[in-house]
């Protein structure tokens, strides 16, 4: 049972791929974000032909009224929404790098917390682990569990509900981002006599598509030098440096991988970066 689904963040850096996979697929795709607008791509027209077969929505994740109509009769849900700060300004940075086919140069200083936020635009008192990591994830699952609870349970075909979780903490990066990721992951674990949870742990996301250099790209980059450094100079024999020096994984592997998830009936549970790679 997997026709209509429903991507939360499907405007997002990895909601885009996974609504670009699901329409390649034969599903039919509704992406819901706040705006209700699509991704702006700089790949060639082509390639952008699927922007079409999706119908996107506008909505408030942590207000069930205002998708509450999509949910009816949906097979399937992701939640692809996230924050890895609790500092707004990264996220308009890393919107604004993608945005511009000539990126601004970037700096990691600016990128980091309040290190360079203006501390004259005000931070959306939502804007934190506990409500965008976790408690949007609760909110939306209860409402789609009591849709489905409505509409009548079929055991044999139970609807999907998948997560998009992260492999580990990052350093510098605060513990209540991993704390709110496992907190949602058990939360959602809970509801599996109603729909399949699909929880999944992909590491840092970069895109296989060749864009401007920006932050991200600079990330993947050191990230892979660090593990072929580790696998070279180490033999990724020493499991306290490979639980530090995390492989990246491409937002294409980790869409290919949760509508591979989806759409095997006996699937439900956590898949971990391994698994990912291997998509
Ligand atoms: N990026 C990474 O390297 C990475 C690594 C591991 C895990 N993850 C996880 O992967 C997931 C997706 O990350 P991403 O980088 O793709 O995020 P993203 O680019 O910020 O996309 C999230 C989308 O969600 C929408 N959104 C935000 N608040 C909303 C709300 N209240 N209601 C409805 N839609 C809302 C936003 O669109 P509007 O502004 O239009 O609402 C945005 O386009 C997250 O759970 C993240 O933690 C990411």
């Amino acid at each position: 049972m997997t026709s209509k689904l429903l991507v939360f963040g499907g405007n997002g850096f990895l909601g885009r791929r996974i609504c670009q996979e699901a329409v390649h697929r034969g599903l039919e795709v509704i992406s819901i974000s706040r705006s209700g607008k699509p991704p702006v791509l700089n790949s060639p027209l082509r390639e952008r032909n699927w922007i079409r077969e999706v119908c996107w929505e506008s909505a408030d994740v942590l207000n069930p009224s205002t998708y509450r109509r999509h949910l009816k009769g949906a097979s399937g849900v992701v939640h692809s929404l996230g924050i890895l700060l609790e500092d707004e300004s990264y996220k308009r940075k890393l919107k604004q790098e993608s945005g511009s086919a000539n990126s601004p140069s970037y700096s990691w200083a600016s990128w980091l917390p309040s290190i360079g936020s203006n501390p004259l635009i005000k931070n959306d008192p939502n804007f934190t682990y506990e409500v965008i990591n976790k408690q949007s994830a609760i909110t939306l699952a209860r409402a789609f569990a009591n849709t489905i609870e409505r509409e009548g349970i079929d055991s044999e075909d139970l609807p999907t509900f998948t997560y998009i979780s992260a492999d580990r903490g990052f350093p510098m990066i605060p513990e209540g981002y991993i704390n709110s990721k496992r907190q949602a992951e058990e939360e959602l674990l809970r509801h599996k006599d109603v729909f399949r949870p699909i929880i999944m742990r992909p590491g840092f996301l970069f895109d296989e598509m060749k864009g401007p250099q920006n932050t991200r790209t600079h990330i993947h980059h050191l990230l892979e030098f660090l593990n072929m450094s580790n696998k070279a100079l180490l033999g990724g024999n020493f499991e306290c440096i490979n639980g530090i020096i995390r492989p990246a994984v491409s937002i294409q592997q980790v869409s290919r991988c949760i509508l591979s998830k989806i759409t095997d009936p006996k699937f439900e549970g956590i898949v971990p970066l391994e698994v990912i790679k291997e998509a």
